[in-house]
């Protein structure tokens, strides 16, 4: 596990990071988004459904849990948790939503803290954290995923946004 963190700037900056990871996204991913209500877990995953090439706009999914993007051809590509109100993942399994991790598409979910225990440990964890427009985003990155996400950070690098090396 590879841990960096980087410094968003602003909304744009953090929606162009989720863009950029959107675009390296592939079928079966998971990505679990951690931080307090208005940290841009959302606005992260607006960026992230532009990057891969969907076109509805993102909203929240607070009440409905997950809420599911297709692409042209109506193949559902992205599903979108916020698990808050979710007490833990046994509510997450009894509503069969586990289901989702072997639908084919791409799952980001927002407090994936909250159904820490029915998560795959093969997944990218994000945490964001801060106030004012600045954000500390954490990655934690496996072996697997390496590749792809250094050139998510030069790209960003290359963008402006700042990168620190925090260890294995
Ligand atoms: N650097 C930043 N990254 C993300 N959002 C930011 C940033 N600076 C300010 N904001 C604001 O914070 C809010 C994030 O909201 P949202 O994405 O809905 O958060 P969450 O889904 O984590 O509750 C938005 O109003 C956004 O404009
Ligand atoms: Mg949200």
């Amino acid at each position: 596990m590879v841990v960096w963190k980087a410094v968003s700037t602003s909304v744009e900056m953090t929606e162009a990071l989720g863009e950029a990871m959107g675009r390296v996204s592939v079928s079966g991913d998971i990505l679990t988004l951690d931080g307090d209500l208005g940290a841009g877990k959302t606005a992260f995953t607006r960026g992230f459904s532009r990057g891969m090439g969907l076109r509805s706009r993102v909203t929240s999914p607070t009440f409905t849990i997950v809420n599911e993007y297709s692409d042209k051809d109506g193949v559902p590509k992205l599903f979108h948790f916020d698990t808050y109100r979710l007490g833990n993942s046994d509510d997450f399994y009894d509503a069969g939503l586990d289901e989702y991790f072997s639908r084919g598409g791409v799952c980001v979910i927002e407090w994936g803290k909250v159904i820490e225990d029915a998560l795959p440990s093969d997944r990218i964890r994000m945490e964001i954290a801060g106030n004012g427009d600045e954000r500390e985003i954490t990655f934690s990155i496996a072996e697997r995923d390496l590749a792809r996400m250094k050139t998510v950070r030069e790209e960003m690098e290359k963008g402006g946004m700042r990168f620190e090396d925090i260890g294995v």
